[in-house]
């Protein structure tokens, strides 16, 4: 017997209407995606495709050596001719590359970007984290006022209101600069090294090699260590608290809701200043509930060989936002508008021109290509939950008219077979 092959732990395959699993239909993604389009657009975002695969030192100089990410995460292989490389597990550092190796820089002052597709962790799993997961991102560069990375926050506050998730809550931070990270980074260490003992193991390996990352451990003994760790906000320099200031008040002015929460450190290293997390209170999540992140990154182009520009941007989890739409019962995949059953073999050809030229027409039409019985068409025709049935025979062939039979019962609407399309519109 030959053995079936599955997919690869952490893979998901989204299928349409209701045949998938856990994940959520491939319709909710495509509303998802839709109405990050048309939005991004409005705000003058213009779209980018990079590889799926990168030279892997693109990311060990941008996410950081020491990150969960580019440390334990990162699909790495070697090509034929033997060169790193490695699969993205994010988008950020991808579009720096693209935007330094096309001079962008000397095309236009001001660039904004989004971009949507899979990038790959080798995570541990649950609900809403994966292996291979999407996120849809944008990044805005040349610009280090304070309205820009307000600017990206709208549009995320904006995204999330057009797909109905409100329970989502804005958690806002600033990360400071070489100037004052430092500082706060000592105090950190020191306030750790004295609670050693109390951290986890990873804590204790962070402590060393990246001591930011213990502020974010979901590990409640670390967390108890945490609460009394220094506020880096008490640390901000005076150019740095200024910046913060100014992205808290236009915030305000466009009225978006936010939380102050100084442990919004960030798992990639390349964060400068402000640094965002939009955080589900839904529990469909659990701890997976963070659907989006990002920030600036002021001196992550020089820092790959490009112009010394500043830059902010976010990414979020389709994954997880098509699961709390799921979990919220909203269909996508919208129902045919009329179901063209055949009542008799002499009927076939045209019953299937009918079709065929409704669809021309813009209509969503079910025919059941292996013909059968009138009865089983018709149970066909209800399970696709088909707005109209229109049964075509002989009768109405040689009248040229027939009816348009609503499935979720009432009269049914007679129509003139050259104005099916139409009348089918009228009946909306
Ligand atoms: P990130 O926080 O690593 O940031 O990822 C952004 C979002 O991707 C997360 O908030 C989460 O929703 C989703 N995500 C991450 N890992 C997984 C996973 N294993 N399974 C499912 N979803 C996941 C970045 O990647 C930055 N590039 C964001 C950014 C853009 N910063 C500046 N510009």
């Amino acid at each position: 017997m030959s053995q079936k092959i599955a997919g690869v732990k952490g893979m998901n395959d989204l299928l349409p209407g209701e045949l998938g699993g856990e994940m959520a239909p491939v319709e909710t993604w495509q509303h998802v995606e839709r109405t990050a389009r048309e939005l991004f657009a409005r705000f003058g975002y213009g779209e980018i495709r990079t590889p799926m695969v990168e030279d892997t030192a693109l990311f060990v100089r941008s996410v950081g050596e020491e990150t969960d990410i580019v440390g334990k995460e990162m699909y790495t292989f070697e090509d034929k001719a033997g060169r790193s490389l490695s699969l993205r597990p994010e988008g950020t550092a991808p579009a720096v590359r693209a935007y330094i190796e096309h001079s962008v820089a000397n095309q236009e002052p001001l660039t904004r970007w989004y971009y949507i597709g899979p990038m790959f962790r080798y995570e541990r799993m649950k609900t809403g984290r994966y292996r291979q997961f999407f996120q849809i991102g944008a990044e805005a560069i040349g610009s280090r006022e304070a309205a820009q990375d307000v600017e990206l926050m709208d549009m995320v506050v904006q995204l999330l209101e057009a797909l109905g998730l409100k329970e989502v809550s804005l958690n806002l931070n600033s990360l400071g600069d070489d100037a004052c990270r430092p500082v706060f980074q000592q105090k950190l260490v020191e306030h750790l090294t004295a609670h050693r003992a109390e951290l986890c193991e990873d804590c204790q390996r962070r402590l060393e090699s990246n001591p930011m990352r213990v502020l974010d451990c979901k590990n409640a003994k670390c967390q108890a260590v945490v609460q009394a760790a220094p506020d880096i906000l008490q640390f901000l320099c005076e150019p740095c608290k200024a910046h913060f200031g100014d992205v808290r008040r236009k915030l305000d002015v466009l009225g978006v809701r936010y939380v102050i929460n100084p442990r919004i450190v960030r798992g990639l290293d390349y964060y400068t200043r402000t640094t965002f997390e939009f955080i589900a209170a839904h529990p469909a999540l659990g701890t997976a509930s963070t659907v989006g992140g990002g920030g600036r990154y002021d001196k992550l182009l020089k820092s790959l060989g490009g112009p010394d520009l500043p830059a902010v941007g976010f990414g979020l989890g389709l994954d997880r936002l098509t699961l709390l739409l799921k979990e919220g019962g909203q269909k996508y995949a919208p129902p045919p508008d009329v179901f063209i059953a055949v009542a008799d073999e002499g009927s076939a050809d045209e019953a299937f021109k009918l079709a065929s030229r409704l669809r021309r027409e813009g209509l969503r039409v079910e025919f059941d290509t292996r013909g059968g019985s009138l009865k089983s068409q018709m149970k066909r025709a209800d399970k696709t939950r088909a707005r109209f049935a229109l049964v075509l025979g002989q009768t109405e062939r040689e009248s040229g008219k027939g009816q348009l039979k609503p499935m979720a019962g009432g009269e049914p609407i007679p129509v003139a077979l050259n104005e099916v399309a139409q009348t089918v519109r009228a009946a909306h």
